[in-house]
C-alpha cells in the first residue's frame, strides 16, 4: 500500500493491512489535507482494480471502509462539479442531444491550458519528462481500465462503439498491443519502475486527484455520461499532443519503446476521437438526453483536470507556461 500522508490514510493503511486486523478498529479520523484525502480514496480505490499484496481483499466491500470511500468520493464530486458550474457560468449547460458532438469540439478548442506536450516537444529536460513519466504511470499502467466498467451501462450502438476503442486500447487480442503494456516497455526504455503502481508515492495531489476522478466516473452507473464524456476530452486531446512528446522524446535521445508507445497514439487516438465524440456520446446523447449535460460536464473535467496536472508540474519547475 501507499505510504500515508496523514491521519486518514494512516487509518485506512493500518486497517486495511491484512496482518493487523485489529488495528484502527475505531472510526475513520478526519483527514488533514487534501493530499491526506486523495491518497486515501486513491488507495480504496485500488482494492477494485488489482488491489494491494499487503491489504486484505475484502476491504473493498467492508462495511466502515465504504462509509469513508462515500463521503471521500461526495466531497470530490462536489469539488469538480462546482468548477463545472464555475465554468459554465450562466451559459447553457444542457445541449440538444443532437449537438453533443459539436459542443465537444467546442470545449476541447476553447481550452486553454497549460500543454505539457508543447513543452516536452521544444523545451523539457530529461528530468521533468522522466517526472512526467512518473506521473503519466498511475494511470497509463491501468490505461483504460476505468473506462470499461461502464461498458454494460450503456444502450446499445453507444456499448457497440465504446467496445471497438477499448479493444483497440487492449491490443485488438495482443498482449504485446495493449497499450498499457506498451507504456510499462516504454518506462523500462527510459530506465524507469513499470511495476503496476511503482510511482504512486511520488504522485502529485493532482495526478491523484485526476485518477481518483476517472474511477470515481468508472465505478458510478449514475455518472456513466461524465465518465463517456471524459472519455471524448482525452481522446480528442491525444493524437497531436502525443506526435510532440514523441518528437521531444527523440530530441532528448530517449528514443525506443516510450516513443512507440506515443507513436501508436499519434494514429490510435486520431480515430478513437470520432469514436468517442459521435459514436459513444453522440448516440448516447440521442438515447438518453438527459446523459447530455452529463458527457459536458466530464470532458470539462478531463480538460480541467489535465490542465491542474500541467500546472502543478510547471510550477515544481519553475516553468512560465
Ligand atoms: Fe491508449
Ligand atoms: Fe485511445
Amino acid at each position: 500500500m501507499p505510504k500515508p500522508r496523514g491521519a486518514l490514510s494512516e487509518w485506512l493503511v493500518a486497517r486495511l493491512a491484512a496482518a493487523s486486523p485489529e488495528a484502527s478498529r475505531g472510526p475513520a479520523p478526519a483527514a488533514d489535507s487534501r493530499d491526506d484525502e486523495a491518497i486515501a480514496l486513491w488507495t480504496l480505490h485500488e482494492l477494485s482494480y488489482r488491489g494491494f499484496e499487503d491489504a486484505s481483499d475484502r476491504g473493498e466491500r467492508e462495511p466502515e471502509v465504504l462509509v469513508v470511500r462515500h463521503l471521500l468520493e461526495d466531497a470530490l464530486e462536489d469539488r469538480l462539479r462546482s468548477r463545472w458550474a464555475d465554468e459554465a457560468g450562466s451559459a447553457d449547460p444542457a445541449p440538444a442531444a443532437d449537438d453533443v458532438p459539436a459542443a465537444l469540439e467546442a470545449l476541447v478548442a476553447a481550452d486553454d491550458g497549460p500543454s505539457l506536450a508543447d513543452h516536452v516537444r521544444r523545451h523539457a529536460d530529461v528530468d521533468q519528462v522522466l517526472e512526467m513519466l512518473r506521473q503519466r504511470s498511475v494511470y497509463q499502467l491501468k490505461e483504460a481500465d476505468p473506462t470499461t466498467w461502464v461498458v454494460p451501462r450503456l444502450p446499445t450502438r453507444a456499448k457497440a462503439a465504446l467496445m471497438e476503442l477499448q479493444f483497440d486500447e487492449y491490443g485488438n487480442g495482443d498482449p504485446n498491443r495493449l497499450h498499457a503494456h506498451l507504456f510499462a516497455r516504454g518506462l523500462e526504455s527510459v530506465g524507469l519502475r513499470s511495476e503496476y503502481g511503482a510511482y504512486v508515492d511520488d504522485a502529485l495531489p493532482e495526478t491523484l486527484e485526476l485518477n481518483n476522478s476517472l474511477t470515481m466516473f468508472g465505478l458510478h452507473r449514475r455518472l456513466r455520461g461524465a465518465a463517456m464524456g471524459h472519455l471524448a476530452a482525452f481522446e480528442m486531446t491525444s493524437s497531436i499532443p502525443a506526435r510532440k512528446i514523441a518528437q521531444g522524446l527523440g530530441r532528448l535521445g530517449l528514443d525506443g519503446a516510450m516513443v512507440g508507445y506515443y507513436d501508436e497514439h499519434v494514429e490510435a487516438d486520431a480515430i478513437h476521437e470520432q469514436v468517442a465524440a459521435h459514436d459513444i456520446c453522440g448516440t448516447l446523447a440521442e438515447d438518453e438526453p438527459e446523459q447530455a449535460a452529463e458527457i459536458l460536464f466530464g470532458a470539462f473535467t478531463c480538460l480541467d483536470l489535465e490542465s491542474r496536472v500541467a500546472g502543478a508540474l510547471f510550477s515544481a519547475w519553475g516553468v512560465d507556461a
